[in-house]
């Protein structure tokens, strides 16, 4: 007779558990979506000011340096890591591994079938050998004032200039519209 209460707890506790990880995973997307809006902000903050002072030659160094540490910045305050990514990027350090890939490859085929850019996000539990990870990304957009920088006619001393602060880049030719890359967050499950 000790099957019965078994069984019984292994049926109840099996969804119940499932409930909870939804909910720690809605929950986690919540949060991740608050710092994605503020993270993409900050930045686009910066590259206007940047802009309008040195045109898009200056910003170049500007990007360089202020990237990397708002995104820095933004990871310590939502005890998150959160950066940028993309299947052509400018800075090597910003390349997708291999989760991060599947999902732009899935957000371009879902804006080939006819979904708005601006829907595009995936969010995901992902276990690997080193631990298991709550994840989410969101598609960013090319715009008209990224095209200075990232489009196919690219002024050339901005170029010479993409040229001496990223030799290995392959972050140009986008057009407006395109999925110019990603926000991408990444928290580890702790109780477990
Ligand atoms: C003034 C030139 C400039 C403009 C304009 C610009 N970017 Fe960038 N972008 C850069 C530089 C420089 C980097 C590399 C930053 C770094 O070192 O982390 C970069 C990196 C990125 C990345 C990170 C992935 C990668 O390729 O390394 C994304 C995503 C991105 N830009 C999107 C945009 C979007 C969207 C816009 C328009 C809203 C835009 N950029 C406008 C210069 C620019």
């Amino acid at each position: 007779m000790r099957v019965l209460p078994t069984l019984l707890t292994l049926l109840l506790s099996v969804p119940l558990s499932l409930q909870a990880n939804n909910d720690a995973q809605q929950e986690f997307e919540q949060q991740a979506a608050v710092a994605i809006k503020e993270f993409a902000s900050s930045l686009k903050n910066a590259l206007m000011e940047a802009m309008k002072d040195g045109g898009p030659i200056e910003s170049i160094a500007v990007c360089n340096l202020v990237a990397p540490t708002i995104a820095a910045e933004m990871s310590k305050k939502y005890g998150m890591e959160i950066g940028r990514t993309s299947l052509r990027v400018r800075n090597p350090a910003n390349e997708a591994d291999v989760w991060e890939t599947s999902v732009l490859q899935q957000f371009q085929n879902r804006l080939n079938g006819g979904e708005a850019i601006q829907k595009l996000t995936f969010s995901e539990k992902v276990e690997t050998e080193l631990g298991s990870n709550r994840r989410m990304m969101k598609a960013i957009p090319t715009d008209k004032l990224c095209l200075s920088c990232h489009g196919s006619k690219i002024a050339e001393p901005v170029q010479a200039m993409i040229d001496q602060y990223y030799p290995e880049d392959m972050a140009t030719g986008f057009k407006l519209g395109d999925i110019r890359g990603a926000f991408t967050v990444s928290r580890e499950v702790e109780d477990q």
